[in-house]
């Protein structure tokens, strides 16, 4: 088990360029935009416990899976858009999740997830944008064990105008910083 604090920093961009990933490679047009409070869920990239490479599908296609679960919610780790808060995440530590966590320490793969850009359900599913969203955790390995900084700082950055039509994301990052 494992106690992770994470402070949310939502951040205000005055002047961007946009550089969202959709699956035409263009700037997506059809953003549905977030409501201030709404949950937002996110995916992250499965790894093959030996070598931390990506698990593709049968079409060669990268699959993304769910954050671990949180022991408080009994549901992958969410946030809520636009809210500065403090959340608690415990997750149980299986023989998968300690040797893909001894790959992120080691800093041979990240720990890359994505964010939608629209809160349509199932957004990127059916084509939509994201945004990347990695945890950089700290930590140091030893044979037996692995010590794991537990605090996170999560900095997700939004336009800075209040036009509800622009409730969305331009970039997050999340880091170890106890
Ligand atoms: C998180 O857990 C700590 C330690 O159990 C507790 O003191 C704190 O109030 C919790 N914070 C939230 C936001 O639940």
């Amino acid at each position: 088990m494992k106690l992770f604090t994470l402070l949310l920093l939502p951040v205000l961009a005055y002047a961007v360029d946009w550089y969202p990933i959709d699956s035409k490679g263009e700037i997506p047009t059809n953003i549905k935009p977030y409501i201030k409070g709404q949950d937002v869920p996110f995916d992250c990239i499965q790894r093959n416990i030996d070598n931390g490479e990506h698990k593709f599908d049968d079409k060669d296609k990268i699959i993304y899976g769910p954050f671990p679960k949180c022991k408080e919610t009994n549901k992958p780790l969410m946030f809520q858009y636009g809210i500065n808060q403090d959340l608690n995440c415990t997750i149980q530590f299986t023989d998968e999740l300690y040797h893909l966590f001894q790959l992120y320490l080691h800093e041979d793969v990240p720990f890359s997830c994505r964010l939608p850009l629209s809160s349509e359900p199932l957004s990127i599913e059916k084509g939509g944008a994201s945004i990347p969203l990695t945890f950089n955790f700290r930590g140091t390995l030893s044979d037996s064990h692995i010590d794991i900084d537990h605090s996170m700082n999560v900095v997700l950055t939004k336009p800075a105008n209040d036009n509800v039509d622009e409730f969305t994301f331009i970039s997050a990052i999340a880091y170890g910083s106890g």
